[in-house]
C-alpha cells in the first residue's frame, strides 16, 4: 500500500475501506468501477488473502474483473451469482436522495444491472461528489452504434422540453476514435448542468431508440459513505437517515490505516 497519498486518494481510499465492514464471508458483491471502486477491489483482495474472507465477486467491467483476479478474489458472472447480498461502487455524483450519477468511466450498463441486482447497494466516494442537484457532471448515455448521429439528434430534441438547463450532447471519445463500452456500445454525454426531474429524464431517455441505459440511479442506492482527506468518514443511510462518522489515522509503515474512533 502506498503511504504518501494526495488528499483525494486518502478520501477515496477512506470510504473504501469503511465500506469493507459491510462485506461478511459468504457474500457475493458487486464489485463497482473506477478509482475508488479500485481501492475496494483492493482491499478486499488483502482480507481475502490475509484474513480469510471469502467472497464471490461479481465485477462491473472487464477492468474491474482484471484487477479482483489480480488481488486474488474469486470472480463469478451474474448470471452465476443470479442475485448479489451487496454492491459497492463508486459515483460521479450524489444528491440528498442519494440519487446518482455514474458512468464517468464507461461502465454505467453493467454497473446499474449489478447494482440493481443487489439487495444493497453502497456507494463510496469523496465528498466532492455531493450536490444539491444533479447534473454539473455530464450526464453519459449508453447508444448502440448503429445510428448513434440519429439518436443523438433525438435525444437532443427530447431535452428542449425537459427541466433542464442545457441540452448539448457529445460523443465520448477514446483518443481519435468514439469511445466503446465493455458491451460494445458508445456513450452519448449530456451537458445539461442542472437536471430539475432525474426521475422524469431518466424515463424518457430509456424511450428513445437506440438509447441502451443511462447513467441516473434512481432509488438504487442506499447508503452512501464518504470520504475525506483528513481520514474523517461519513456513513449516511437512506432508510434511517443515521449518519455515522469514523476517523482513520494514517500511519507511514505497516497497515495504512488504523481505525481510531467509531
Ligand atoms: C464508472 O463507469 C463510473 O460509474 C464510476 O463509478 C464513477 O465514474 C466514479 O469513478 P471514480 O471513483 O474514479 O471517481
Amino acid at each position: 500500500m502506498p503511504t504518501d497519498l494526495s488528499p483525494i486518494d486518502k478520501a477515496k481510499f477512506v470510504a473504501a475501506k469503511k465500506a469493507t465492514d459491510y462485506v461478511k464471508t459468504g457474500m457475493k458483491v458487486g464489485l463497482g468501477t473506477g478509482s475508488t471502486a479500485a481501492w475496494l477491489v483492493q482491499c478486499l483482495g488483502e482480507m481475502v488473502r490475509d484474513e480469510g474472507l471469502r467472497i464471490q465477486g461479481v465485477p462491473t467491467s472487464t477492468r474491474t474483473a482484471q484487477l479482483a483476479r489480480d488481488v486474488g478474489i474469486e470472480v463469478i458472472s451474474l448470471d452465476e451469482a443470479k442475485w448479489l447480498d451487496l454492491t459497492i461502487d463508486g459515483a460521479d455524483e450524489y444528491d440528498g436522495n442519494l440519487n446518482l450519477i455514474k458512468g464517468g468511466g464507461g461502465a454505467l450498463l453493467q454497473e446499474k444491472i449489478v447494482a440493481t441486482a443487489s439487495d444493497q447497494m453502497i456507494v463510496i466516494a469523496d465528498i466532492s461528489k455531493q450536490v444539491e442537484t444533479l447534473g454539473a457532471f455530464p450526464l453519459p448515455v449508453e447508444v448502440i452504434p448503429f445510428g448513434w448521429k440519429t439518436t443523438q439528434t433525438l435525444i437532443e430534441e427530447t431535452l428542449i422540453g425537459l427541466d433542464v438547463l442545457g441540452q448539448t450532447t457529445s460523443l465520448r471519445m477514446n483518443g481519435d476514435a468514439p469511445f466503446v463500452t465493455d458491451e460494445g456500445n458508445h456513450i452519448l454525454d449530456l451537458h445539461l448542468n442542472r437536471i430539475g426531474n432525474a426521475r422524469q429524464l431518466s424515463l424518457v431517455m430509456n424511450q428513445i431508440p437506440g438509447v441502451v441505459e443511462n447513467g441516473l440511479f434512481i432509488d438504487i442506492c442506499d447508503t452512501v459513505i464518504i470520504g475525506y482527506g483528513d481520514g474523517k468518514v461519513e456513513v449516511r443511510d437512506i432508510n434511517n437517515g443515521a449518519i455515522e462518522e469514523t476517523k482513520f489515522d494514517f500511519f507511514e509503515t505497516g497497515n495504512l490505516f488504523a481505525d481510531s474512533t467509531d
